[in-house]
């Protein structure tokens, strides 16, 4: 069974001049233990994505329709207290800034040691020997002093493996990472990674890690999903989809990557920018900056169909037989 199965999932914002669908039918599993990608450009819905599962979206955004079950139990239509609890227990959370998880007043021992009480049956001293480990395993030196260390007396590169730690405590099946190195120094943003790859491989956690990043996909993540405007583009084991990527979206991605060992004078980039939420183009919502496109891109929406050993949404891959509607 997936641990996680995001079905039909569409997001809405309602407002004044109507109602913006910013996440529309996403679908995809993680299983346990997988390192899923969700990669796309800024505004593609990933973060949307993250919040949705965690239950963080923010009001007025919400779920309009669609599930989301962790281990085969639907979460998306809990309470804010119930999800509270799937959030600290069964699902830990990471995000690009660490002072959005940690509280400065409080020693990062307090933290952890009222994270791992509040949802695991040990002591108190049980609780600070297993918070110093944890620091230990998140690379902090002297881990057994530090623990009474405030947020602030930590670089921001340490200060993330303490809220890597902190994710981590209450020993959850799934950590959702959005953007976990963005804010980072460039030089130890791969250390970071590897970190959260290595710790969540050995404890048995799955990861979603959004990312703009392809470089971090591909060294880092079983699976890949690339989103959008707010759809999944393409998805699929991740040596596949970066090596023989089915849709062009990907193919335009993957061009974007910076290739050491070929001396560009710039990047290349995807011409044009993703629509905005309000003029999502008919039928294919890549249509206008693809360079494959053809007349059914314009008229049919593609749904993701196997193409190769992913699956794309993208009309190139429609069986041969299926007749185009007029
Ligand atoms: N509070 C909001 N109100 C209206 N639109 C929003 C809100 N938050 C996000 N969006 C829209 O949803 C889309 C996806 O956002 P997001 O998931 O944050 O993208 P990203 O892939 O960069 O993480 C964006 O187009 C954004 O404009
Ligand atoms: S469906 Fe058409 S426009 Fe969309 S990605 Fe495929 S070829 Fe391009
Ligand atoms: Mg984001």
């Amino acid at each position: 069974m997936s641990l996680l199965e995001v079905k039909n999932l569409v997001v809405e914002f309602p407002g004044r001049r109507g109602t913006l669908r910013a996440l529309d039918d996403i679908s995809f599993s993680i299983a346990p233990g997988e390192i899923l990608g969700v990669v796309g450009e800024s505004g593609a819905g990933k973060s949307l994505t993250g919040a949705a599962i965690i239950g963080l979206l923010e009001p007025p955004g919400r779920v309009a329709s669609g599930q989301i079950l962790l281990e085969g139990q639907r979460i998306d239509n809990l309470n804010s207290d119930q999800m509270r609890s799937i959030r600290g227990r069964r699902i830990g959370a990471i995000f690009q800034d660490p002072l959005t998880s940690l509280n400065p007043l409080y020693t990062v021992g307090r933290q952890l040691t009222e994270t791992i009480l509040a949802h695991l049956p040990v002591s108190a001293a049980e609780a600070r020997q297993r918070a110093i480990a944890l620091l230990q395993d998140t690379g902090i030196p002297a881990a057994a002093e530090r623990i009474d260390h405030y947020p602030h007396q930590f670089s921001g590169g340490m200060r993330q493996r303490v809220v890597i730690a902190l994710a981590l405590a209450a020993e959850p099946k799934l950590i959702v990472a959005d953007e976990p190195t963005t804010a980072l120094d460039v030089s130890i943003q791969a250390q970071i990674i590897t970190l959260l790859k290595n710790i969540c491989k050995s404890r048995g956690a799955a990861v979603m890690l959004i990312t703009h990043d392809m470089g971090v996909i591909a060294e880092t993540c079983d699976r890949v999903a690339v989103l959008y405007a707010g759809r999944v583009a393409e998805i699929g084991p991740v040596h596949d989809v970066i090596n023989k990527p089915s849709h062009p979206y990907t193919s335009g991605l993957m061009a974007s990557i910076p290739d050491m060992a070929v001396d560009r004078e710039r990047l290349n980039q995807i011409d044009g920018a993703m629509p905005r939420l309000n003029a999502i183009p008919k039928g294919c919502a890549y249509n206008p900056r693809c360079p494959k496109t053809f007349d059914r891109c314009m008229v049919d929406r593609p749904e993701l169909m196997p193409a190769g050993s992913t699956r794309a949404a993208c009309w190139l891959h429609a069986p041969a037989t299926t007749e185009v509607s007029a």
